[in-house]
């Protein structure tokens, strides 16, 4: 197929990976929310945020923050939290469909976990728990987003999901929850390999970056 036709998509997810962003109350507790605008690159993290969310807000006063990566089979509990905010009042624009939670860990049934650089808290249940602290926080070009730019700290993993050396991630053993134009996706069989990565499969070491 060669054609194409304009569209006009409600929302334009194409897919990402689902993430939940831990960061800092004024309490001191830790607010927990689903995201999908997350990339890295080097030791650089970027985040698209709303700049009306619990989230946002706590990041402009307090930067340190960690973004846990569920895999598939936390879906459901990804989902729990999505249509609850941290913020109190609920923001207007989300009025009808939200509600406040303070305590998201119990509403979602994950266990907080004390990080080692930052004060929020990880989610232990999530394969990947990256330790993040911002070096700016800022709105975005369009009304009501935010963009943060971050330094990443430390990097958990479980174990199952790590090589012997503590450095390369079993990319076998992770299986990644999508987002997918709102929709939960998991991944499929490994297609083929970047040039870059080691090819050691027979050698006990499989999926290298
Ligand atoms: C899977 C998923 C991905 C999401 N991605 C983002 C995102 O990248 N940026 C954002 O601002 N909101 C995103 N949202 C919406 C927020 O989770 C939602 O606005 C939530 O109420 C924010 O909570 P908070 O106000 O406590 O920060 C996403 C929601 C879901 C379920």
């Amino acid at each position: 197929m060669t054609d194409s036709c304009v569209i006009k998509p409600p929302v334009f997810y194409p897919g990402s990976l689902a993430v939940l962003i831990s960061t800092e109350n004024a309490d001191g507790t830790t607010n927990l929310a689903p995201m999908s605008s997350v990339w890295t690159i080097g030791e650089t993290v970027m985040l698209g945020l709303q700049t009306a969310g619990q989230s946002y807000r706590n990041l402009t006063d307090r930067p340190d923050f960690v973004l846990n990566y569920p895999s598939e089979d936390l879906w459901p509990q990804v989902e729990r939290l999505a249509p609850l905010t941290g913020a109190d009042p609920v923001p207007p624009h989300k009025a009808e469909q939200f509600r406040t939670e303070r305590d998201k860990f119990t509403a979602a049934g994950l266990t907080p976990r004390p990080a080692d650089l930052v004060t929020a808290m990880r989610v232990a249940e999530c394969p990947l728990q990256v330790e993040c602290r911002a070096r700016t926080v800022r709105p975005a070009g369009e009304l009501g987003l935010g963009v943060v730019e971050a330094q990443l700290l430390r990097v958990h993993a479980h174990p199952d999901i790590v090589e012997d050396d503590l450095r390369h991630i079993r990319v076998d053993a992770w299986r990644p929850l999508f987002y997918v134009f709102r929709h939960y996706i998991q991944r499929g069989p490994e297609l083929g390999r970047n040039f870059r990565a080691a090819n050691t499969v027979g050698a006990g070491v499989t999926g290298r970056q």
